[in-house]
């Protein structure tokens, strides 16, 4: 029997949205499974293709599902909610919800600082600095493309090996630095053709541009960075209060 109701004020494309989110919540819909064609649904519940495609739009625009073109509509990865209360590494993010971190390391460099750099860590420009390129994995698959500037004369004794782990913990545990602080700014863009091949996605698909700039207690920067993460694979939570 069909779940749509026709003689109900709410609308049909909304219930067959609510129905399906309903399938994916409960797990009778799994990431990966494909969704039976627009016209199965369609027939099966005697509604127009155009009804069933809105539903499908919607559910798209939100993250439940995704559309491979030639495919056909897949239910999507579930998306990564990460507090913005605590200052994290993405190597805690990903334990905490019990997924492997992992690191692909592009490259790792020691530089001069240009001006820019040299600013944001308040270090002479032509210091040396670590500019560190990883991509970042959550049960070995891509989430985010990021790249660290750190000074040298503060941190000392990075080395491949380490970057390819966590920076913080090297830096706490190693160093016995304590990080204290950190700002952040996130704006959303669109992949570049570099971006979505480290991404896995195609090009122009949403992104979220994370800049963070963290210091240590006395307002030392200890690095500035800026990542491109997935916005289908994770969403920011914030927890408000009204004073
Ligand atoms: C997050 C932050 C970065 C920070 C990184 C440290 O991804 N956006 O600013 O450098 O965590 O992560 P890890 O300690 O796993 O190297």
């Amino acid at each position: 029997m069909s779940m749509i109701n026709k003689n109900s004020p709410i609308p049909i494309y909304y219930q067959l949205e609510e129905h399906i989110k309903e399938l994916i919540e409960k797990g009778e819909l799994k990431p990966g499974d494909v969704l039976p064609p627009e016209r199965e649904y369609a027939e099966k519940h005697q509604i127009s293709r155009m009804t069933v495609r809105q539903a499908f739009t919607q559910l798209v625009n939100e993250g439940y599902l995704h559309r491979i073109q030639g495919k056909g509509t897949f239910v999507a990865e579930r998306k990564i909610e990460q507090g913005l209360q605590g200052l994290t590494s993405f190597t805690e993010d990903m334990k905490s919800r019990g997924l492997t971190p992992g690191n692909e390391l592009l490259s790792f460099k020691l530089i001069p600082a240009t001006l820019t750099i040299a600013s944001q860590l308040s270090i002479k420009e032509y210091d040396p600095v670590y500019e560190i390129k990883r991509i970042r994995l959550a049960d070995q698959l891509p989430m985010a493309v990021e790249v660290n500037h750190i000074s040298a004369n503060l941190i000392k004794g990075l080395t491949e090996q380490i970057v390819n782990q966590s920076i913080y913990h090297y830096i706490e545990e190693s160093l016995g630095m304590r990080i204290h602080h950190a700002a952040q700014t996130i704006e959303s863009s669109i992949a570049n053709s570099l971006e979505a091949k480290h991404l896995h996605i195609s090009t122009g698909s949403p992104v979220m541009l994370i800049q963070r700039n963290t210091f240590l207690k006395n307002g030392t920067p200890v690095e500035f960075v800026k990542s491109t993460y997935r916005a289908d694979r994770y969403k920011f939570m914030i927890t408000m209060n009204r004073s």
